[in-house]
């Protein structure tokens, strides 16, 4: 019987550093160490099988089981289009947040200068 098989030839993800692999890749990075899940995977195992498959900004990527949104937030910062979807309420919060656009350092500054500015 002719087995089904997502790649095209044999993949392997071995003899990788724990770092590579778990949620202990992320803690050192910005954004992605926001929330600390356990069970998550490393951005670089994202990166890995986004690169084996040749992902482009000209794909889309769907993550169907997302937690703290790892997968966007990685395609996020490759210029991907991405969706996700999140069971749980709390994560997918975490998930929307990780992946926010947030206004650049110099536009905040202008913004809090402004603010005390106004108050002086
Ligand atoms: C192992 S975690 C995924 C972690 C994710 N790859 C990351 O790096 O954060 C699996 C997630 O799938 C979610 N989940 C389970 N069943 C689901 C469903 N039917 N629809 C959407 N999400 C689901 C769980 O709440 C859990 O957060």
């Amino acid at each position: 019987m002719n087995q089904l098989s997502l790649y095209p030839e044999a993949v392997s993800f071995v003899n990788r550093r724990t770092s590579d692999v778990t949620f202990k890749g992320k803690m050192g990075l910005p954004i992605h160490r926001w929330y600390r899940l356990t069970p998550s995977f490393s951005p670089q195992l994202a990166l890995d099988i986004a690169g084996y498959f040749g992902i482009t900004p000209d794909d889309f990527v769907l993550d169907p089981f997302s937690g703290v949104g790892t997968v966007p937030l990685c395609m996020k910062y490759r210029g991907v289009p991405a969706c996700s979807i999140e069971l749980n309420p709390y994560l997918h919060f975490v998930g929307t947040v990780k992946t926010r656009t947030y206004a650049d350092l110099p536009d905040i500054r202008e913004l809090f200068d402004s603010l005390s500015d106004a108050s002086a």
